[in-house]
């Protein structure tokens, strides 16, 4: 049976095993995903070693983004700019490489949640590397203008410059935001990691806004808590973009599209 797993430490929260068998058990394919942990500095020790057991891709998650970045033979360009990795497939010698975050994130907001960003002014919250896979696919988009906000306002301002081929982005520091307000604000900052609140005035909330909140499965974290005391009615966390990026994956490596949505009602967590 072909295999592939997901990578990363710890990894025991994961849920891309659960996603991916569900996937290819809807779609007829035969495989299996399973998870691996490896330790830091084991990676390209731990993906080898999944290859020549006769594993055909991997997704890879923290710690390991930058580590599969250096791994990689062939790296897509979206992959590239987003300077992470966060899916591998093996053939023969190769190591083709792409990062399907962005735009499973795209894709969520877009036709999960019905925002269509073309025209639209999105703010877009941090400077590492979640903020930077969501650049590309997000400008591809064509919103009238991505602000993107970082409280180091230097990282932001750097990110902007290296993107502006993609599309009309300006980068900011959170005191530069003025009264400007927003239809789409996704928080990609690790705050929510440690239930902490990014320093946004409730002023880039209007009520028809939608705010999203890439961390997922922790309910109402600081920044969905503030959009909704701004009067935002429609709040998102990231199980959509897990999903759509795990299908992403599938469709890489199988061929098949999976259906997302029967998934993404299994994991959804009420935002209470
Ligand atoms: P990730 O890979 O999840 O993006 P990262 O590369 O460590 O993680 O980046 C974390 C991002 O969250 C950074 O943009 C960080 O801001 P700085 O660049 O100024 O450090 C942002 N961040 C973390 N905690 C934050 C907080 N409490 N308020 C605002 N931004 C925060």
């Amino acid at each position: 049976m072909d295999r592939y797993a997901v990578i990363g430490s710890p990894i025991g929260h994961t849920k891309s095993p659960l996603i991916h068998t569900a996937f290819a058990k809807n779609s007829g394919q035969a495989l299996e995903y399973t998870a691996l942990e490896a330790p830091l500095g084991g990676f390209a020790a731990a993906a080898t070693a999944f290859r020549e057991a006769g594993g055909r891709g991997m997704n890879v998650t923290a710690p390991f983004k930058l580590d599969a970045f250096a791994y990689a033979t062939d790296l897509t360009d979206r992959a590239h700019l987003a300077g992470a990795v966060n899916a591998l497939k093996f053939e023969g010698g190769k190591v083709y490489a792409d990062n399907f975050d962005g735009v499973g994130l795209l894709r969520d907001v877009e036709q999960n949640l019905g925002r269509l960003m073309c025209g639209k002014r999105v703010l877009l919250m941090g400077g590492g590397g979640a903020a930077r896979g969501a650049l590309q696919p997000f400008l591809a988009a064509q919103p009238a203008e991505l602000v993107l906000v970082n409280r180091t306002a230097e990282k932001a301002q750097a990110l902007a410059a290296q993107f502006a081929p993609y599309g009309n982005i300006v980068g900011l520091g959170y005191a530069d935001l003025d009264h400007r307000s927003f239809d789409i604000v996704v928080n990609a900052t690790s705050a929510s990691l440690r239930s902490e609140l990014p320093p946004v005035h409730t002023d880039v909330f209007r009520p028809d806004s939608l705010a999203y909140e890439l961390a997922y499965g922790k309910g109402l974290t600081p920044f969905l808590r503030l959009a909704q005391g701004a009067g935002v009615g429609r709040l998102a966390d990231g199980v959509g973009m897990l999903v759509e990026q795990a299908a992403k994956a599938f469709f890489w490596w199988r061929g098949v599209r999976p259906d997302t949505r029967p998934m993404i009602a299994q994991l959804t967590v009420p935002l209470t």
